[in-house]
């Protein structure tokens, strides 16, 4: 018995935004009318060769309860953080940051003109990790696997693809994979039940089924929802196709918010409040 294909559920673009020192961004997940797509809290595109959009970047800032997954695809972004750790982001490159407890941090972009272009996302955490201690993964890219096959090549960032385990370690289970196809070809990630999926698509057109297995096609700029049950099953256009497959398991807990700060309860938004004015948030 073959299993019908995760279907698509949702297809939209992102929204023009601006955060950090007045970085110009397309937010993805994170908006008024996508607020967050469990586990994932935020997923924002930063692209842009005018330097009057990144170049202020992101000035010294606190987050608490999640992780923020930075993947550099053009540029260079240097990052510092308040448990001692500093790196430099460049092309391929990923930063896994467990900000669990509490750190602070900034990312700025080193280079005065040309590109720069990347992805954040934020994976929630669990109420059980919340408060576990700050982790820094920095992962160049000849660290993250590719696994080659005919009509794909699939960087394995998180999670694992093709029985080849992903570069990060993550708390909770997360797939991040970038996927470049031939015209035409079939890409499949079998998934277990419960795991949300965003498929976000960088060149090309890929196409897949809705609820009802008619088919839906999303075009470069737009995010894909996926329901819970069944294999990734997208097929590619006409043109090479490039997208981004993340997925994680449903955590299911209450969401409580307020800029850098995602715990479960206002109680804890309000603890985070007080210890970062205390000084004590990052210790
Ligand atoms: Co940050």
């Amino acid at each position: 018995m073959t299993q019908n294909p995760r279907a698509i559920v949702r297809v939209g673009p992102g929204e023009p935004a601006s955060d950090g020192a007045g970085v110009r961004l397309t937010r993805i997940v994170g908006t008024r009318g996508l607020d967050h797509v469990d586990p994932f809290l935020l997923f924002d595109e930063f692209g842009s060769d005018r330097p009057g959009d990144y170049i202020a970047g992101f000035p010294p800032h606190p987050h608490r309860g999640f992780e923020t997954v930075t993947y550099m695809l053009a540029g260079r972004m240097r990052h510092e953080d308040s448990v001692g750790n500093s790196g430099l982001l460049i092309p391929g490159a990923v930063q896994w940051m467990t900000a669990g407890r509490g750190i602070i941090h900034s990312e700025m972009p080193e280079q005065q003109e040309g590109l720069l272009w990347g992805y954040q996302l934020w994976v929630n955490l669990p109420a059980r990790l919340k408060m576990t201690a700050p982790r820094y993964q920095d992962i160049p890219p000849d660290r993250i696997p590719e696994v080659v096959e005919p009509g794909q090549r699939v960087r394995v960032i998180a999670g694992a693809y093709s029985g080849v385990a992903g570069a990060a370690q993550s708390l909770t289970d997360i797939c991040y994979l970038d996927i470049e196809t031939d015209p035409g070809s079939t890409f499949l990630l079998p998934l277990p039940d419960g795991y949300n999926v965003l498929v976000y698509v960088i060149a090309g057109t890929v196409t897949g089924n809705d609820p009802l297995g008619r088919e839906v096609a999303v075009d470069k700029g737009k995010l894909a929802i996926l329901g819970p049950k069944g294999p990734v099953t997208l097929l590619a256009g006409a043109e090479r196709a490039r997208f981004l497959v993340i997925a994680g398991q449903v955590l299911n807990e209450p969401i409580a918010r307020y800029g850098p700060f995602v715990m479960n309860s206002r109680a804890e938004l309000m603890q985070a409040a007080t210890d970062y004015q205390n000084g004590t948030f990052a210790q």
